[in-house]
């Protein structure tokens, strides 16, 4: 049982099964855990915009009968107005868990360090898990074996980059990173990935080559090339990424039914292109609403003590 959901590294391989399998029940059959967590409080306090994080784990926390609470980037100021841990030790007198989103993951850090409830990591500028739980649930509808599945990431080594390398070296699945020059995941975390490959055989190959990396994949997995809180190098990394397009080039390098797969939002004519992210391949908007069953098993898998 985990205290927090904060990276997929702190999971197992059976972990993440576990809560996939939740989750499928949750899909199935929502009315069955209406009244789950009824009586419950959980706050979502970002530092960032979000669309999908918030609504998804917005109305999770209603379906599942509990009470949210919005906090917006400008109204608590993590670290600003007060710091991150009377923060936390106030937010835990009064809630039963909080959903954070974050620049730095070190605040999500020094708010676990003193919270006593469960703290949910909705993003990251080093790893965003609860979006790569609702892809794992994604690719488990569609693919069932993650072993058996050659995936390709191109674009930028962030923080979507990171909790895929997790998730498919704990898997053990083939995962393949093509990011330019400069732009690599993070040396800690490949090392950590690498780790976790050893024991469940999962293979990773990162590098500069998005032609080699797309190449009889059964996914093409693409993300923004600016994240939130890079917007100051937008217009050089337009320039670096331009070779790293998601397009119909790179497309037919895949297998005929390759997965299209992106987080969203999407910047479209910049790391993907019209006719890819609206092909019949796409199946960003199946991501997208499996955010919502995925919140739910997170949310009561934390919750249902
Ligand atoms: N994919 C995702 O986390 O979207 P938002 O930034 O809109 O929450
Ligand atoms: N890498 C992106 C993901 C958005 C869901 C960002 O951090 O902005």
């Amino acid at each position: 049982m985990l205290n927090h959901f904060i990276s997929l590294k702190d999971l197992s391989a059976k972990d993440i099964m576990a809560l996939l399998a939740l989750t499928a029940r949750i899909k199935k059959n929502p009315a069955a855990f209406r009244k789950k967590l009824a009586g419950k409080t959980v706050g979502l306090l970002f530092q960032k915009p979000s669309l999908r994080t918030k609504t998804s784990f917005y109305v999770a926390v209603l379906e599942l009968g509990a009470s949210p609470i919005y906090f917006s980037p400008q109204e608590v100021r993590l670290g600003e107005r007060e710091s991150v841990s009377d923060a936390a030790k106030t937010l835990s007198r009064y809630l039963d868990c909080v959903v954070l989103r974050t620049f730095s993951h070190e605040v999500i850090r020094d708010f676990i360090k003193v919270s006593d409830i469960p703290v949910i990591n909705g993003l990251s500028g080093l790893v965003h898990p609860a979006q790569i739980l609702g892809d794992l649930f994604t690719l488990y509808e569609l693919k069932k074996d993650f072993k058996k599945i050659k995936f390709a990431y191109i674009g930028d080594g962030n923080n979507i980059a990171h909790s895929l390398l997790y998730a498919f070296s704990l898997l053990g699945g083939n995962i393949a990173i093509a990011h330019p020059v400069g732009y690599a995941p993070e040396d800690q975390i490949v090392k950590e990935a690498r780790e976790f490959a050893r024991k469940s055989g999962a293979t990773i190959d990162i590098g500069n080559d998005p032609k080699g990396a797309a190449s009889g994949a059964d996914v093409l997995y693409a993300d923004v090339w600016t994240s939130m809180g890079d917007e100051a190098e937008h217009e050089d990394r337009v320039k670096i990424f331009k070779d790293f397009q998601l397009n119909g080039g790179l497309m037919q390098l895949a297998k005929k039914d390759c997965l299209i797969m992106h987080c969203l939002p999407a910047h479209r004519g910049e790391e993907i292109t019209d006719d890819v992210i609206d092909s019949k391949n796409s199946v960003v908007f199946d991501q997208a609403e499996n955010r919502l069953h995925t919140a739910k098993a997170i949310l009561l898998h934390l919750l249902s003590k």
